[in-house]
């Protein structure tokens, strides 16, 4: 049985309740968090923190729990779901409301919910271990306002069913000028020659934690040439190798793209290095 979190009171997730009028639900008036744990250890809390504070500013929502109270309401989460290998969602939405508006209420109090999942262990970098994805590219036709983790995920979840529709598991999204932003769940990273690319971070993309602590590691532990610019399709289709990161990926390789193998349809020396890097790292940033 898995136990919820719903403003203030753990209960099991069939017995949680939010109302209708939650503006979540009417207009997806919330933002979200997608925290890994693994032995019952989260990873990276604080990046996660930094993040929820930046996508709650980015909606002008005021925070109705400290970092304190959020640390400590994950922990007794984690705790009452048996510790382990749990991905941990946490949703604050602006609230219920008595009459839908689009306008912001005067006054409304935030909800708050969270509950646990369970994740596979990951990739410990070896071959054998990979998870493996097909993509398929399309032009990016999401809001532009990407940078803020919102529950408003329509745009993704129709991106995403591009890609099963052609038997592919994501999909590489592209702007107008043909330049790499992200995948409909992930950040992307893309080895051209014998550097390793990820577009920059802007308004067309999340800022991804697994991204952010991909790049410490790399910058910690390789002399490898990382280019942080645009990206475009033609790199993207001539890649050497691709990377997918997500917090419940960490680094996966793409082995194809459009029903095309990326080089030998295999997963790459680098991906297998930087992921055997975020094996034994994983746990060091904060
Ligand atoms: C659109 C999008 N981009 C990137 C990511 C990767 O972010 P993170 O590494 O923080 O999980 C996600 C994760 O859910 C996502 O939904």
């Amino acid at each position: 049985m898995t136990t919820a979190y719903v403003n203030g009171i753990f209960t099991p997730l069939s017995e949680a309740r939010i109302s209708p009028m939650d503006r979540g639900f009417l207009f997806g008036d919330g933002v979200y968090e997608v925290i890994p744990c693994y032995g019952g250890q989260p990873v990276a809390m604080q990046y996660h923190l930094e993040r929820l504070h930046d996508s709650l500013e980015g909606i002008a929502l005021s925070p109705s729990h400290s970092d304190e109270q959020l640390n400590a309401l994950i922990d007794e989460l984690i705790r009452q779901n048996g510790g382990g290998d749990l991905g941990i969602y946490l949703q604050i939405t602006r609230g219920v409301v008595e009459r839908r508006q689009h306008a912001f209420p005067e006054k409304c109090e935030p909800t708050v919910f969270a509950y646990t999942f369970s994740i596979s262990p990951p990739s410990d970098g070896t071959i054998e271990s990979a998870t493996c994805f097909s993509t398929v590219t399309r032009p990016d036709q999401r809001w532009g306002r990407c940078h803020i983790k919102s529950t408003a995920l329509l745009g993704n979840v129709l991106h995403m069913m591009e890609a099963i529709e052609e038997n592919a598991e994501e999909v590489l999204l592209f702007n107008d000028h043909n330049q790499l932003t992200e995948a409909a769940a992930c950040n992307v990273f893309v080895v051209s020659d014998d550097k390793i690319l990820t577009p920059e971070l802007d308004h067309q993309k999340l800022p991804g934690v697994t991204r952010r602590q991909c790049l410490e590691l790399l910058a910690a532990h390789t002399d490898w040439v990382v280019e942080i610019r645009p990206v475009s399709l033609e790199e993207v289709l001539n890649a050497r190798e691709i990377w997918l990161s997500s917090s419940t990926k960490e680094l996966s390789p793409v082995v194809r793209v459009n029903g095309q193998p990326v080089n030998d349809g295999k997963p790459g020396p680098r991906w297998s290095a930087a992921q055997q890097l975020f094996h034994q790292h994983r746990f060091s940033r904060p």
